[in-house]
């Protein structure tokens, strides 16, 4: 059934020939882009590889283009200009076929506020020709279980609490069970200890074998819970690939702990290290091509008292900043 058909396999592209390496990534993409109509280029030339297995975060500032490419991932939108496929299968074209085998939660989930949480979830159980009528009600109080929505269940979901409307579109995307759950921006709206429980949530559906494609402009909640990420920014693709190797590929930052900052910074500088920067006692920057250990021994010959001298590792952040030059907008 998951074959594709001879009329989606004849295209030029290596992964259609090879079906093997199309079915090992969940998601691929191929110069996917899309301008709308007002003109604005909101995705442009994306190439994206999600292997299967993986929990996968899109990570991104504001605008950058991650719920337009879910929505075309998703068979919601045409893109203007080249191919997606989803579970080794063309987009939008395989929409029907793929569809059923995909939970999503896209941006503010649609619900009828004057239903209770757990009729939302019957009557959106109801519209999927695909899901057992006889298990629905089992089916549903397991989901409303998962995401922590039981003892709310039959309140009515306008006076639901964004987080709680969070909630109920993820346990909508949990209803079956899903070869790939996609996720935009899940912890959106919910406080601290919620946005733990989501994350402790993807974790335990990663480990039963679900492929997770999540959306977030949150670097540290990628950083914690993914296996693997795409940076994004402006519409374009800066990297992907496992979170270890691409936060590897950074450099870290020089740390120098001394109690004269500013003839360490002085001679920090005179040493090539760049974008020097201090506060209180301690001196960082970016490493120079040079041995370290002469960068130590000129502190030293300066007179500068130096307390600790470490080579930090770096993270996802310093990736995202080295690739990209900007900063991070963290409070979205
Ligand atoms: N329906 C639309 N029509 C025109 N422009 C849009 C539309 N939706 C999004 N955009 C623009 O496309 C860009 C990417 O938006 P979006 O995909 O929502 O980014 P993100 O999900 O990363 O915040 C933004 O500049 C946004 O203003
Ligand atoms: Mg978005």
């Amino acid at each position: 059934m998951d074959e594709p058909s001879a009329r989606e396999r004849d295209s030029g592209d290596a992964a259609e020939r090879d079906p093997q390496d199309a079915r090992a990534h969940v998601i691929a993409t191929r110069g996917l882009t899309k301008r709308y109509r007002g003109g604005q280029l909101a995705v442009d030339g994306l190439d994206l590889t999600v292997p299967a297995g993986s929990v996968f975060g899109f990570l991104g500032p504001n605008g950058s283009g991650k719920t337009t490419t879910i929505r075309m991932l998703m068979g919601l939108i045409e893109p203007t200009s080249g191919t997606a496929r989803v579970l080794g299968r063309p987009m939008p074209r395989a929409t029907r076929a793929v569809l059923p085998q995909v939970g999503a939660l896209i941006e503010g989930p649609a619900l009828y506020g004057f239903l209770s949480g757990r009729d939302n979830l019957l009557r959106y159980d109801a519209a999927d020709p695909t899901a057992d009528p006889r298990t629905r009600r089992a089916r549903v109080a397991a989901a409303l279980d998962r995401v922590g929505l039981a003892a709310a269940a039959g309140k009515k979901a306008r006076a639901y609490s964004l987080g709680m409307k969070q909630r109920l579109g993820l346990a909508a995307a949990l209803l079956q069970p899903r070869r790939l759950l996609v996720l935009d921006e899940p912890t959106n709206g919910l406080d601290p200890q919620g946005m733990r429980e989501i994350r402790a949530l993807i974790r335990e559906l990663a480990s039963d074998g679900t492929t997770v494609f999540l959306s977030s402009h949150l670097l540290d909640e990628i950083e914690q819970v993914c296996t693997h990420a795409a940076v994004m920014t402006q519409g374009r693709l800066v990297t992907q690939g496992a979170v270890a190797d691409l936060a590897a590929g950074a450099r870290g930052r020089l740390a120098v702990t001394t109690p004269d900052p500013g003839e360490a910074a002085r001679v920090l500088k005179e040493q090539g290290v760049g974008d020097v920067t201090v506060d209180g006692d301690r001196v960082t920057g970016e490493p120079p091509a040079q041995d370290l250990a002469e960068v130590n021994a000129a502190l030293v010959a300066a007179g500068v008292r130096v307390r600790g001298f470490t080579l930090e590792q770096a993270s996802l952040e310093d990736a995202f900043v080295a690739l990209t030059g900007e900063g991070f907008d963290v409070a979205g």
